[in-house]
């Protein structure tokens, strides 16, 4: 399978790389900033299994005008079509709503939202018949879930994933795409450590990879345009 995953250089992105690499002999495209951790990434995959082909691209996400000319662009020097692709990269600010500057809220916004809309729009002419797109969302984003002060705009953005997601799902029904959304419950990477210092996790990051990589390779027959709240607690 060919697979691209955003947000690859730490946590959950990290570890679900790991986990498609470790099955078969997959090609996978890994995107982020972090150039050192990228490469970190590859030698610890291509060591683990040796039929697996994990290509870093380092790539500024809220750079969102250059996707089809420089991203995709480095993407085609080594796959030419795509089964799955992991919507991952994001970025959470935790602030009173009232403190956020304008680049927080531009930068959230970008990355959780118009960053997604626009990597799926610039990979369609490469999207096999069928491929699964899962976007990351978070239970912030779910509807009528428990809220956390802090994070209105992150959440508005996610709760925009999870839209665009039914909307797609429903355009582009019976064309062989499928995509799903996965409304994330809290997971013990840096980005928890780093907003909410101290605060337990639900899930360790591997588990949390393992659902993702079972999903998405497993599930795209069976949810078509769904948000699925991957948590333990209710509401
Ligand atoms: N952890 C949780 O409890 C939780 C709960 C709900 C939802 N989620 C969602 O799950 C996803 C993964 O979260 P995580 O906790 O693993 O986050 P993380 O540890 O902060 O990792 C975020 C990843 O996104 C990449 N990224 C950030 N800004 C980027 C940019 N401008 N361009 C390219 N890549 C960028 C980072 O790489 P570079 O810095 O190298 O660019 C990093 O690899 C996110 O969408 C998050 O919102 C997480």
């Amino acid at each position: 399978m060919n697979i691209i995953i955003t947000g690859a250089s730490r946590g959950i992105g990290y570890e679900t790389a790991k986990r498609f690499a470790a099955i078969g002999d997959n090609n996978i495209i890994v995107i982020a900033r972090n150039e050192p951790k990228l490469n970190e990434l590859k030698n610890e995959c291509t060591h683990e299994n040796t039929k697996t082909q994990l290509f870093p691209i380092v790539f500024d996400l809220e750079n969102s005008n250059s996707y089809k000319d420089d991203l995709v662009v480095e993407i085609k020097k080594y796959i030419s079509t795509i089964d799955i692709v992991i919507n991952n990269a994001g970025l959470l600010i935790n602030k009173p709503f009232d403190k956020l500057t304008d680049s927080d809220i531009d930068r959230m916004i970008q990355l959780n939202l118009t960053s997604p809309v626009k990597l799926i729009k610039s990979l369609f002419p490469l999207m096999n018949r069928p491929a699964h797109i899962v976007n990351i969302s978070s239970m912030g984003g779910f509807q009528g879930s428990q809220k956390f002060q802090g994070l209105a705009v992150y959440s508005a953005a996610k709760a925009g994933l999870a839209s665009l997601t039914e909307c797609l799902a429903e355009e582009y029904k019976n064309t062989g795409l499928v995509f799903n959304c996965l409304a994330i419950g809290s997971t013990d990477t840096e980005m928890l450590r780093e907003a909410f210092p101290g605060y337990q996790a639900t899930f360790k990051t591997a588990e949390m990879a393992d659902f993702i990589v079972d999903f998405a390779i497993n599930k795209s027959k069976f949810f078509n345009g769904k948000i699925i709240p991957v948590s333990i607690s209710n509401p």
